[in-house]
């Protein structure tokens, strides 16, 4: 099941959607990735500390961008231009996927993340033939849960202080989506 994954993983590493172009990273992303992975107001729900310089930018889509399957460069295909990232964490052994994401913040409110998002439901139950997609969002990031819930995704529960981050305890939003659930109400793009 493992090497099918890696598989199909492979043969799909870029995706189409309406407005979107989602696969690998290139280096010339760089500039675009440093503008959202250094907005203050961008990084204030994320465990992510984000870059200080364009080169940070390169050196994480050298050195760890394309060491892993499943983190997507989504780029605008009107301009070009990679404007956020989508990061599937796979777990094969449950055959479930968790992910994050994160969008430049003058693309914000315009459906975009909705748009990625259903789209890589759709690729990770269709293809991967995936049991279950699942997410977490910090209590006080609600626009993040507003996208789980628009792709179909329910709430699950709230952790009390599930995380301590920057020396500060997180209560936890949980959301999740059996392939059941998905095949009867999913969106395409
Ligand atoms: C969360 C994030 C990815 C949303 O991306 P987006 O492309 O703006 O989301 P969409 O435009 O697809 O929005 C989907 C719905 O959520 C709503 N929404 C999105 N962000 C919102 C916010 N900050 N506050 C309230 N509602 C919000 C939208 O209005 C829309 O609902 P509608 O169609 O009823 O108007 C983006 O705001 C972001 O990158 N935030 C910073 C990083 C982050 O917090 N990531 C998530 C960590 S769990």
């Amino acid at each position: 099941m493992i090497n099918n994954y890696q598989k199909v993983l492979n043969d799909n590493k870029t995706l189409n959607s309406k407005k979107l172009i989602l696969r690998r990273f290139k280096k010339e992303d760089s500039k675009d990735v440093y503008e959202f992975g250094s907005d203050e107001e961008t990084l204030k729900y994320l465990t992510w500390n984000g870059f200080k310089t364009i080169g940070d930018a390169k050196s994480t889509i050298i050195n760890h961008y394309w060491k892993r399957q499943g983190i997507y460069a989504i780029e605008l295909k009107e301009e070009n231009k990679c404007i956020g990232c989508i990061d599937f964490r796979l777990k094969p052994e449950h055959e479930k996927a968790s992910f994050g994401y994160v969008l430049n913040r003058k693309y914000w409110g315009k459906g975009y993340m909705t748009e990625a998002l259903s789209k890589l439901l759709e690729f990770y139950f269709s293809k991967l033939d995936l049991n279950r997609v699942e997410a977490t969002h910090y209590v006080g990031n609600e626009g993040s849960g507003k996208v789980m819930i628009k792709c179909g995704m329910e709430f699950e529960g709230i952790a009390k202080k599930e995380v301590k981050v920057k020396g500060v305890f997180h209560d936890v939003v949980h959301y999740g989506i059996t392939k059941e659930k998905w095949l009867a109400s999913h969106l395409i793009y």
